[in-house]
């Protein structure tokens, strides 16, 4: 397994030399945040230090090196998804905050009533909750598309319920919790067929697999840097070109305006006008050094990897025959490196403090995703996700430890 120089990248997070309960971490839940390398810490412990000053605000020297700091990570974006133009890359505090962006200045502005908005049934709640609150107040209505039986996304089902009442389609490229990979760029074909807009939760798939806005052809995309080796409490919004200037700003207040007078105001030019207030700024100049870490690996070596790591799971966990209940799709090429299982018979709570023991993180439970969980009739399940950290060793051991749980 050549894809990535794995034990070289290691290196690069001293948190993975911690012992957890005196034995090696095995962190196995980075759909839940990434570990941080060196590099992303360090460039932004320099920025705090040495650099630091309030950005598009001052004519002063550290300003307007702080001011290019900011604006040369949003260069690294833009390139990094392939965006048209730095217009359309807008910095958020994560995924949570994008989505409501726009359910609350497209959606809200566009859905009219009995106006349909189309989701899944494995969407995370940050993907839900938005959209259901703005259909309620527009009286749009929310539809879900069902998955098969093995965690596929039910395409034929995605068919019969699009229609020309269709405004709005929010989807997960990649299920937080099946890890179930969607033909995005088929459906964003057929929904711009009907006249609806593609909005994309990137939050599970930007980290780890090649994302390029325009091959996709959607409206919108949301993601995290925490998930991609940044900070914490940064993100993006991106938006087509065409419909920046048809959506409101959502926050308005200092460094998005133009021009305010008495009975009226002008704003700044996208992306500005959609970052009012003083930005984490410290935390989009680490996810531009966490980007130039990603393009240096090369994110389509990423998903490789994953593939690679996902294949010996599978392989290991047939050893473990009725034992093991596996969600999800079986082919690893129609999923992304997240596997979700339940050990038959336990409760998956217990199931992860009992990793916890063996020092394997993982995350337990229903992953704010309730509504796959009743459709799944199931309470919970335990997830193990990987990343660019993750090696043979790390899948060996939490087989073997989850071995010695069945066994007792
Ligand atoms: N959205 C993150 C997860 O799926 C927190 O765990």
């Amino acid at each position: 397994m050549s894809f990535l120089k794995v034990e070289e990248i290691r290196k690069d997070f001293p948190i993975l030399e911690e012992k957890i309960r005196d034995r090696k971490l095995v962190y196995l839940d980075s759909a839940a945040s990434s570990l941080k390398p060196v590099q992303v810490v360090e460039v932004v412990k320099k920025f705090e230090l040495y650099e630091y000053s309030n950005i598009h605000r001052g004519v002063y020297t550290l300003s307007q090196k702080a001011t290019q700091k900011y604006e040369e990570a949003r260069e690294k974006i833009c390139k990094f998804i392939n965006a048209n133009s730095l217009e359309e890359v807008i910095f958020t505090y994560g995924t949570t905050d994008a989505l409501n962006i726009i359910a609350y200045t497209y959606g809200l502005k566009h859905l009219q009533k009995d106006d349909e908005v189309l989701l899944t049934i494995f969407e995370h709640h940050s993907n839900i909750l938005p959209w259901r609150a703005v259909a309620s107040m527009k009286g749009a209505r929310i539809k879900y598309v069902d998955i098969l039986d093995d965690g596929r996304l039910d395409y034929s089902d995605f068919e019969e319920k699009l229609s020309e009442k269709t405004k709005i389609v929010s989807i997960a490229q990649t299920s937080n919790t099946l890890g179930t990979l969607v033909d995005v760029k088929k459906i964003a074909k057929r929904v711009h067929e009907v006249g609806g807009v593609v909005v994309i939760d990137g939050a599970q798939s930007v980290p780890h697999l090649p994302v390029d806005v325009q091959d996709l052809g959607i409206d919108f995309l949301a993601f995290s840097g925490h998930k991609m080796l940044g900070p914490t409490g940064i993100g993006v919004l991106w938006v087509k070109r065409d419909l920046v200037d048809d959506i409101p700003p959502l926050r308005l207040g200092g460094g998005a305006i133009r021009d305010v007078e008495l009975d009226r105001f002008t704003l700044l030019d996208p992306p500005h006008r959609f970052e009012a207030g003083t930005p984490n700024i410290s935390g989009a100049i680490g996810l531009g050094a966490a980007v130039e870490y990603l393009m240096k690996i090369g994110i389509s070596n990423v998903k490789r990897h994953e593939e690679e790591l996902m294949k010996y799971t599978f392989k290991r966990f047939e050893e473990f025959g009725d034992s093991i209940i596996v969600y999800g799709p079986k082919d690893v090429s129609e999923r992304s490196g997240i596997m979700l299982f339940n050990v038959e018979g336990m409760d998956p709570n217990i199931v992860g403090s009992l990793l916890d023991s063996y020092g394997i993180a993982v995350r337990s439970g229903k992953h704010c995703a309730h509504l796959l969980y009743r459709r799944l009739k199931l309470d919970g399940a335990v997830r193990a996700s990987y990343y660019i950290y993750n090696n043979v060793d790390d899948v060996e051991i939490f087989a073997s430890a989850l071995e010695e749980i069945i066994k007792t």
